[in-house]
């Protein structure tokens, strides 16, 4: 949530930053804004909305100034508008933060000689610093830390001042912050893709770190201003991977680049001929792996909808072993018990959400072992886990996730076949689930190349609907949630993902001609009674569209056929078509696809 940028270097920086604040712009698009010193006054260009608009102002402003910070917005204290936006501005200091300032109120009453112009808690961080500044011979790094340690909440922030313009300090408490280490040149972001292009150097400051940039140095210390050690990491970002390549949207690249990010997550982990899957990085023992009676599944809307669907899995291959799945905005806050033998499983494609973190945090405190199924490289959960497993998807750009669950599913099975297997499972059970994890990419890619225009053409049918029912049984169930997620996110059709027994119980007393099903359909040993719920819904009057793997005649108003050879797996397979079906209905609405209206991707506030 927000997305901060900092330029510090030989090269023009209103171009960096906004060049870089477009790649953040998933992380919050209510407004944008950057300050950039140089000869002359500090020129501060803000504006409401989306990155774009910045980028007309920095045509019009052509500033070759080389030092610059900059901030695209997901309102938290203040409703989008240029006032609201960053950076802030008092005195002799300009601020940009993402996170949460708690006890602004207090900090606002205390600093009443300063009239404040926005509504935000950030103006108030920008004040004190200011006020700290003004003592005699204090460094702009003195008045950050001073300011800091009165500060209750969440940061990453980046100050500049025209007092001292070859530097920016930035801090990190609670919200990512990484700085990336070029030639002549050092960059702040929110993640690494702002450094693509720059440098494949880049420091991850932890909670508590600041650090004090210049083009040529950066120096680390904790709040306390003692000096901290810096660790150089190497980042992996390509350009390819955060570029639409030829798509219209990033999140239709998204969807269809799923067969390759999916064998990038079974790559070296699953190898059927061996009878073997097996994830890496776990740091635990065979004995301990053995002794493990009870796993946690904690994450956030696709995260915890993967955790579902894993959790069937993990039922199915493991005997002895009880699965939960809790919804970490809940849990965190929840007198939850975890009986002795507990593992935890933390789910998150961005490795930042707030939610996500405090469980893992609170279960780590517990003295629980943590294991990440994360995706985003170097990210806070991927840092904080005991042990766990990068799922590999690569930048995930659009906010709806799609390429992430199918990912995190997987490698959450590949989790259970392990366990299984540590346990003493048969090998032909196992087997079986390790076959099918192998074909799956193969399955994926055929259902992307011969259902797309398919799915396009029904899409088109269902966009004027103003509500949508989706149904599944058993591991459908969960794919069920996960479709309606994506659909009301995408395309703000009201939709609901029910488990298809559940009908009779309350939903269908919903159906009518503003509603559309999706029903889920697998020919599997529940086949029949799914079709009992297909049954009542089309008896009044539903409007369905089915997605089956099933060859029999089924009388839906729309059908689209899946052939797959997978049993245990085909859901991920009905999920694909979903998203499909998902993306042509908001794009047949012409809604804004990849940034759906007052949503961000990374979700690192409560
Ligand atoms: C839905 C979506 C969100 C995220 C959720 C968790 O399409 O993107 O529901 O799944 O905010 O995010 P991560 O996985 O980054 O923890």
């Amino acid at each position: 949530m927000c997305g901060i940028v900092g330029y510090v270097g030989n090269k023009h920086a209103q171009d960096i930053l906004v060049t870089g604040l477009k790649r953040l712009e998933y992380r919050g698009y209510d407004s944008a804004g950057i300050v950039t010193l140089g000869k002359g006054e500090p020129t501060l260009l803000r504006t409401k909305g989306k990155v774009a608009g910045l980028g007309s102002l920095v045509a019009k402003s052509k500033r070759s100034d080389m030092v610059g910070i900059g901030h695209t917005r997901w309102a938290t204290h203040g409703v989008p508008s240029e006032a609201n936006a960053h950076p802030h501005h008092v005195g002799n200091i300009f601020l940009v933060h993402n996170g949460i300032i708690e006890n602004y109120k207090e900090l606002r009453e205390e600093l009443k000689s300063h009239t404040f112009v926005s509504e935000t808690d950030t103006e108030v961080l920008a004040a004190l610093i200011d006020e700290l500044y003004q003592r005699k011979d204090v460094k702009l790094e003195d008045a950050v830390t001073q300011a800091l340690k009165l500060v209750v909440g969440t940061f990453g922030i980046a100050v500049v001042s025209p007092k001292e313009p070859g530097k920016i300090v930035a801090a990190r408490q609670g919200s990512p912050l990484i700085v990336g280490i070029g030639k002549g040149e050092t960059l702040i972001a929110s993640d690494a893709s702002v450094l693509v292009g720059h440098t494949d150097e880049a420091i991850y400051l932890n909670d508590g770190e600041l650090a004090v940039c210049t083009a040529e140095n950066v120096e680390l210390m904790d709040l306390a201003s003692q000096p901290v050690s810096a660790k150089v990491e190497k980042i992996e970002v390509d350009m390819a991977a955060i570029q639409k390549q030829g798509y219209d949207h990033f999140l239709l690249k998204e969807i269809m680049e799923q067969p390759t990010t999916l064998r990038s997550t079974l790559s070296g982990r699953v190898v059927p001929e061996e009878h073997r899957a097996q994830l890496g990085g776990l740091n635990l023992t065979e004995d301990e792996l053995r002794s493990i009676e009870h796993v946690v599944i904690i994450g956030c809307g696709t995260a915890y909808y993967a955790g579902l669907l894993a959790s069937y899995y993990l039922e199915q291959l493991v005997d002895d072993l009880t699965v939960e799945v809790q919804v970490a905005s809940e849990y965190r806050y929840r007198s939850f018990h975890l009986p002795k033998n507990s593992v935890a499983l933390i789910v998150s494609q961005s490795g930042e959400t707030a939610d996500t973190l405090a469980c893992l945090r609170e279960i780590k405190r517990r003295g629980v072992p943590v294991l990440g199924v994360v995706n985003a490289v170097g990210s806070t959960i991927a840092r904080e886990v005991d042990g766990g497993v990068y799922v590999h998807a690569g930048p995930e750009i659009s906010v709806a996730s799609t390429k992430a669950f199918t990912s995190q599913v997987s490698a959450m099975t590949i989790f259970g076949v392990q366990l299984a297997q540590a346990k003493g499972a048969g090998l032909k059970e196992l087997d079986e689930f390790i076959e099918e994890l192998a074909l799956l990419p193969e399955e994926i890619e055929n259902v992307l190349q011969t259902k797309r225009e398919e799915v396009e053409k029904i899409a088109k049918q269902y966009a004027t609907y103003e509500h949508a029912l989706f149904l599944g049984r058993d591991t459908l169930f969960p794919v069920a949630l996960e479709g309606a997620l994506k659909l009301k996110e995408i395309s703000y059709i009201q939709a609901e993902g029910y488990a298809t027994g559940e009908l009779k119980h309350g939903p269908i007393a919903l159906i009518d001609d503003k509603f559309f099903e999706v029903m889920l359909l697998q020919d599997n040993w529940l086949f029949d009674k799914s079709m009992s719920g297909f049954e009542e819904v089309n008896a009044r009057g539903g409007h369905i569209v089915a997605i089956t793997n099933s060859k029999k005649d089924i009388p839906a108003e729309s059908i689209i056929r899946v052939e797959t050879k997978l049993d245990m797996l085909a859901p991920v397979v009905f999920n694909v078509v979903q998203q499909l079906l998902a993306y042509y209905i908001a794009v047949e609405k012409g809604n804004d696809v990849d940034q759906p209206r007052n949503l961000a991707k990374s979700v690192t506030v409560e």
